[in-house]
């Protein structure tokens, strides 16, 4: 399986910390945020990561990443993403890096307490989601039985659909066919959907701490009494 971290875009929604790097390239704790989602691929066994950045970025990528993990069996590479077109946008750009195998597709803005070894490891076709219950459901593409929307305006469900997702060899074909939305982008939820439709999309519910952390109001959920293993105890202002 390969893997591929998202770390393009824009991050507005950060302005104007993000007016001058990456909004993964921002710390978190005692490490840049793209760490996280690295580790969640790494921990799992994947050994080919690409990452998506925007073209301003680049340099500052390679230059932290660049030859970090020489030493080590693990090869990242890059790939610019000139325009934000939208998250399954990554699943075209990665084409060739995919090839002929699956994928794990983690948002660079993710942060999983959860080690999702297990289901990585044990993944063979169609699309995997991982889902947490949360108290904004409006902020994230939520999953109820049958059915994902993104960003509802009305109550669907609670469980939001989190910026994991493992998905075998066609989503690369089927992201090439999808039509753009409202906003101009190519939704991950719809491919989400396409699977869904095929009945082919498996959903994990799971406890542990997340955090998205692509806008200052991060909160905490209501539960949300312990920190992931790897904040230290010191240090809770999450
Ligand atoms: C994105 C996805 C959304 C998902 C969320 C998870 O939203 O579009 O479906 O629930 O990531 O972090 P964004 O954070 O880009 O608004």
């Amino acid at each position: 399986m390969k893997g591929i971290i998202l770390a393009g875009g824009t991050a507005t929604r950060l302005f104007p910390m993000t007016a001058t790097t990456s909004k993964q390239l921002l710390p978190v704790y005692d490490r840049q945020m793209i760490f996280y989602p690295l580790n969640t691929l790494i921990t799992a066994g994947i050994k080919n990561i690409l990452i998506i950045v925007a073209p301003e970025h680049s340099g500052q990528f390679l230059n932290l990443l660049g030859s970090l993990f020489r030493k080590y069996d693990i090869h990242i590479s890059f790939e610019v993403q000139s325009v934000p077109r939208g998250l399954a946008e990554s699943l075209i750009l990665g084409e060739n890096h995919i090839g002929d195998d699956s994928v794990a597709l983690i948002l660079g803005d993710n942060i999983f307490e959860n080690d999702f070894s297990a289901q990585i490891k044990a993944f063979k076709s169609g699309g995997h989601v991982f889902a947490k219950k949360v108290s904004d459901p409006e902020r994230f593409g939520v999953v109820k039985f049958n059915k994902i929307i993104e960003k509802p305006k009305e109550w669907i469900s609670d469980y939001a659909v989190t910026g994991l997702y493992l998905y075998d060899n066609k989503c690369v074909e089927m992201a090439k066919k999808m039509k753009p939305s409202e906003r101009g982008e190519i939704e991950i939820t719809d491919i989400n959907k396409a699977y869904l439709k095929k009945r082919e999309l498996e959903v994990t519910l799971f406890d542990g701490e997340w955090l998205d952390a692509g806008t200052h109001n991060c909160k905490r959920e209501r539960n949300f009494q312990k920190f992931p293993s790897n904040f230290r105890k010191s240090d809770r202002r999450i």
